[in-house]
């Protein structure tokens, strides 16, 4: 059950704040009754709701897939930076999307939104256990110990431990990491936990969605057998 306003706008009817009069106005109806309340709870998915008579559109579930660059804060709303939210086109600003997990603010890469709420909880869980690939440039060379470290579930300089995670050598100064939580800042302080700060950070994939032909600072709606394939 979710107020009436904000399923209301989340259709894409009128702003939040035009709908509260339009409640009170008397136009609106859910199963067949008038409702003047504006956080009146209604449930967007099985109740009829109507205004002026007219069906609202069912709430559209969205996954988007955005190439974040650099700069950009993961949150709705900042005081100071610009926000993920920014970089989606307007069709998809009214709709109650939110970021799945963060990247950093000079973190690049693949950022997953959504407005479903089972989905955010499934892909942030580490009982699920989503893999999040990433490929980092960074001080020094990762060797075989810095390998063993990683999958027998480093301890970071504060004492906090992690999961196992895998580590891949990719040259001087190159490697991959993949990791199935997301801890504040997780990469780089694993990496700092090795003597190897990272200087560049890059998420390439998350479960089954890649990076691959999106363009820095596009997004994509994720449609059938991919979505299907990160919902399974
Ligand atoms: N790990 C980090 O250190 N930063 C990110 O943005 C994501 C994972």
């Amino acid at each position: 059950m979710e107020r009436l306003d904000k399923i209301l706008a989340e259709a894409g009817v009128a702003s939040r704040r035009a709908l509260k009069a339009v409640i009170r106005a008397g136009r609106v109806s859910v199963n067949g009754q008038v409702v003047r309340s504006p956080e009146a709870k209604a449930d967007a998915a099985e109740d009829a709701i109507t205004v002026d008579g007219i069906p609202i559109r069912r709430k559209r579930t969205v996954v988007l897939a955005l190439h974040k660059p650099a700069g950009y804060v993961t949150s709705t709303e900042d005081p100071r930076d610009a926000t993920v939210m920014e970089l989606l086109p307007e069709a998809y600003r009214n709709l109650g999307i939110v970021p799945v997990g963060r990247l950093d603010k000079e973190t690049e890469g693949l950022l997953l939104l959504t407005n479903d709420g089972a989905l955010l909880h499934r892909l942030i869980s580490p009982r699920h256990r989503v893999p999040k690939v990433y490929e980092a440039e960074h001080v020094g060379e990762a060797d075989p110990a810095d390998v063993a470290a990683f999958a027998a579930g480093l301890t970071l300089r504060d004492g906090e431990t992690c999961l196992p995670a895998e580590l891949t050598p990719l040259g001087p100064g190159r490697s991959r990491i993949i990791l199935h939580e997301g801890k504040y800042h997780q990469v780089r302080r694993m990496m700092a936990a090795r003597g190897m700060p990272v200087t560049y950070l890059l998420r390439v994939a998350e479960g089954p969605i890649t990076l691959e032909g999106l363009p820095r600072g596009q997004c994509r709606e994720l449609q059938g057998e991919e979505l299907r394939r990160l919902t399974d």
